[in-house]
């Protein structure tokens, strides 16, 4: 079912929530297109779908092929009936799409969050009990700029050996994304906004994206703003990352800063994402397609289900996003049930099977 405009707030300020309540009340599921993606897309997707199900959140799956196998089955990498279903739903649950590396079509992931305006790429970047990693208690949020930057794909060869990549930054973007994350920090009780940048070498790019976040920052005396050059950043995350709260990035910083944050808490397989905008949202893990480990039924599910519970929450199923995080926390801290990743040697179906029986077992005490 495509949703009323006026089920969705129509303010940023409910970006992350759909307006409406328990989603176990409506009558009909909702439509929610589902990407599998590429690599290991199918494997870790299909697990989030039925830890989902599990949960109790009944969603319509509209199933949509994008990427490399789109284009190898289809011709082209973002079909039409994939753009048709997301005009209808704005709304998916979305695998990895592959990107070739120096060549080949431009990243489609990149084409999704600029044609849906989905501007404002959130990561929850926390430690999980259980989890080997370099850090204990750490619990920090990216949020990333996903419209702009360097992103925008300008590139020219200005001569045969010389090239120019253009970084494109706006007012609009900026105030919008700072905004964002105040509202954000101010809404999950968070005391800090930093933002990263390299405003000491381009002055008039990172310089404009500083002054807009201050401007913004104006403007929520509750929330400490403070400012961080991103080299200094990568620095302090590895050696203190409690020092962190939310994290204001552009694009290309953003991406790159939700990598390492990933290597603070376990690994790329944790981290899950969701993608917003003003009228719609596109959930996904952060990590790609894996290509290394791609079916062999040896992903972590973890990072795709969090987006999965992500997305729960979004359309109104708070508790079911409450039992899938509970689940997915009581796995990970018995640790008999592991993917190699996290030092086990489950499958993406054993870990994923482990989950679902936490759920049923949290149902049980409930
Ligand atoms: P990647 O995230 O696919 O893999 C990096 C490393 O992390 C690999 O060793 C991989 O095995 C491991 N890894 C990733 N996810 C894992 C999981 N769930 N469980 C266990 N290990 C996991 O990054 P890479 O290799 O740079 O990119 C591969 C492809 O993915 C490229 O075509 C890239 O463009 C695409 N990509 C797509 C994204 C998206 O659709 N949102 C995001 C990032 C990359």
């Amino acid at each position: 079912m495509a949703q009323s405009k006026n089920q969705r707030s129509e303010n940023f300020l409910g970006t992350e929530r759909l307006n409406n309540s328990n989603g176990r009340n409506r009558a009909t599921s909702l439509r929610v297109t589902l990407i599998p993606g590429d690599g290991v897309g199918p494997e870790v997707t299909s697990a989030a779908v039925r830890v989902l199900e599990a949960a109790g959140v009944h969603v319509d799956w509209d199933v949509q092929e994008a990427g490399a196998e789109a284009l190898k089955k289809r011709g082209t990498a973002i079909p039409e009936s994939l753009l048709n279903s997301l005009r209808r739903t704005r709304l998916a649950l979305k695998g990895p799409l592959e990107t070739q590396v120096g060549q080949g079509y431009r990243s489609i992931n990149v084409y999704l969050r600029k044609t849906f305006n989905l501007y404002a790429n959130l990561r929850p970047i926390r430690s999980f009990e259980g989890v080997q990693s370099p850090f204990r208690d750490v619990d920090l949020v990216v949020i990333r700029e996903s419209t702009e930057d360097l992103y925008a794909g300008i590139e020219h060869q200005v001569t045969p050996g010389v090239v120019e990549s253009v970084k494109v930054i706006t007012a609009r973007a900026s105030t919008r994304i700072a905004r964002f994350a105040f509202d954000y920090a101010r809404r999950h009780g968070r005391k800090s906004v930093t933002a990263i940048h390299k405003a000491n070498i381009m002055k008039l790019s990172d310089g404009l994206f500083l002054k807009c976040a201050r401007r913004v920052a104006n403007d929520y005396a509750d929330v400490r703003y403070d400012e961080q050059i991103v080299d200094a950043a990568c620095m302090r995350l590895v050696t203190n990352p409690r020092a962190f709260d939310v994290l204001l990035l552009e694009n290309l910083y953003g991406d790159i800063v939700s990598d390492l944050c990933a290597g603070l808490v376990g690994g790329l397989g944790m981290v899950p994402g969701a993608n917003y905008g003003q009228k719609g949202a596109i959930f996904e893990a952060v990590h790609g397609t894996a290509p290394d480990i791609a079916g062999k039924n040896v992903a972590n599910p973890v990072a795709a289900i969090l987006s999965g519970a992500m997305l729960a929450d979004y359309i109104g199923y708070q508790d079911a996003a409450s039992r899938i995080r509970q689940a997915v926390g009581e796995v990970l801290r018995a640790g008999h049930v592991l993917t190699p990743d996290l030092g086990g040697s489950a499958t993406t179906t054993q870990m994923t099977d482990a989950i679902l029986s936490a759920i049923g077992s949290i149902e049980a005490r409930v």
